[in-house]
């Protein structure tokens, strides 16, 4: 047998738990992203093997149901909903995720608690958590989470601490029960490959898809990815630690100066007694309603918010979906069948 097939077959091994959890071929899921997350990305990506998750966000539940019965008449394989879970209907949101046979759901954006889990598993569909800390990891899988995604600073979108690299080793060693995915600044198969060896059980990637043909993102949102390095992408700043600012990464622009500007004046307006300590937190927390789409889906990526990844410093071209995990995959091959021969070189 080539060392080719043999590294095939090492990473099938390697990322088996995941590819059994999901029901896919490969262990790469699409990360959700609101607005772009939708039936054409979704369903481009569990058809090429991987898994495709649905972005709820702000979604009504008949919203929802809408765009899981249009992605299954473009997919007969199994994709994921990721739901929020301070949304203010998430009962109803996982009812209509059960009603139509969704196989997983992410709960995202805190702790879900034990009662939501067990709606998810008792309708029939997988439950997938985020663990942003060991202790907080075991604590999801004692409430009955089925698997865990760990997400590092580097991701776009809504981001904790900690890298990536440092979350795993805190991590990957103390988690046997359930599959575990990382996710966060990865572009490359090699890279992949590198967290299937801690333990991970598979990838989560987000930068890389939102940029494929199948988003259904602005031109103008795809062409600012193309042009940007790793370094562009960055977290939002929080200006005063009496208005707390939830960190979120994105490419740096007009949009994100304006928000230093906007929290100054505000914090000024403030310290002079000329709104109150409420309405001025809310008057920064609205300065991005919106923004999201503006840029994802009108295309104004000067004053929109433009959540990517470091990852976007990889991100060369628009590529077919099947493509972008086509080389995910040859890069992971290559990488561990590389790795033998070093192993043997030096023996
Ligand atoms: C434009 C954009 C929007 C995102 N929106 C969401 C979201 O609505 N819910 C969520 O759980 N994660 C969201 N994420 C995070 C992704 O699901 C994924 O975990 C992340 O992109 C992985 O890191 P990467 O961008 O370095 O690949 C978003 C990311 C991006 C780039």
């Amino acid at each position: 047998m080539s060392a080719m097939t043999d590294a095939r077959e090492t990473l099938n091994r390697l990322w088996k738990p995941g590819c059994d959890f999901l029901g896919s071929e490969v262990a790469i899921l699409g990360g959700a992203m609101s607005w772009v997350s939708e039936r054409n990305l979704v369903s481009a990506i569990s058809n090429a093997g991987g898994f495709g998750v649905i972005a709820c966000g702000a979604m009504t539940p008949e919203r929802l149901e809408e765009e899981i019965v249009a992605t299954q008449a473009l997919t007969k394989r199994p994709f994921g909903v990721n739901l929020i879970t301070m949304h203010p209907e998430l009962e109803r949101l996982v009812d209509v995720c059960v009603a139509h046979k969704v196989s997983h759901v992410v709960l995202a954006g805190g702790v879900p608690t034990s009662a939501i889990i067990k709606r998810v598993r008792d309708g029939g569909a997988r439950a997938i958590g985020f663990a942003p800390a060991l202790a907080l990891g075991k604590r999801l899988v004692k409430l009955g989470i089925e698997a865990l995604i760990i997400e590092g600073s580097e991701a776009g979108g809504h981001v904790g601490p900690v890298s990536l690299t440092v979350l795993a080793q805190e991590i990957l060693p103390h988690i046997k029960d359930v599959p575990v995915f990382v996710a966060g600044g990865l572009g490359r198969g090699d890279a992949i490959v590198s967290y299937l060896e801690q333990g991970a059980s598979g990838a989560q990637l987000g930068t890389i898809f939102a940029a494929s043909e199948e988003s259904i993102a602005h031109e103008n949102f795809k062409k600012a990815f193309l042009r940007a390095n790793a370094r562009d992408a960055v977290t939002s700043v929080q200006l005063d630690e009496q208005f707390p600012v939830i960190p979120v990464r994105g490419l740096a622009n007009a949009g994100s100066r304006g928000f230093l500007k906007h929290q100054a004046e505000t914090i000024r307006t403030f310290q002079s007694g000329g709104v109150s300590k409420e309405d001025a937190q809310l008057s920064i927390e609205h300065f991005w309603a919106g923004a999201l789409r503006r840029a994802v889906i009108e295309g104004d990526v000067e004053n929109g918010s433009v959540m990517a990844g470091q990852s976007v410093g990889m991100v060369k071209e628009v590529r077919p979906v099947s493509e972008i995990i086509a080389t995910l995959v040859e890069q992971a091959v290559e990488a561990i069948a590389k790795r033998e021969d070093r192993v043997h070189a030096s023996a």
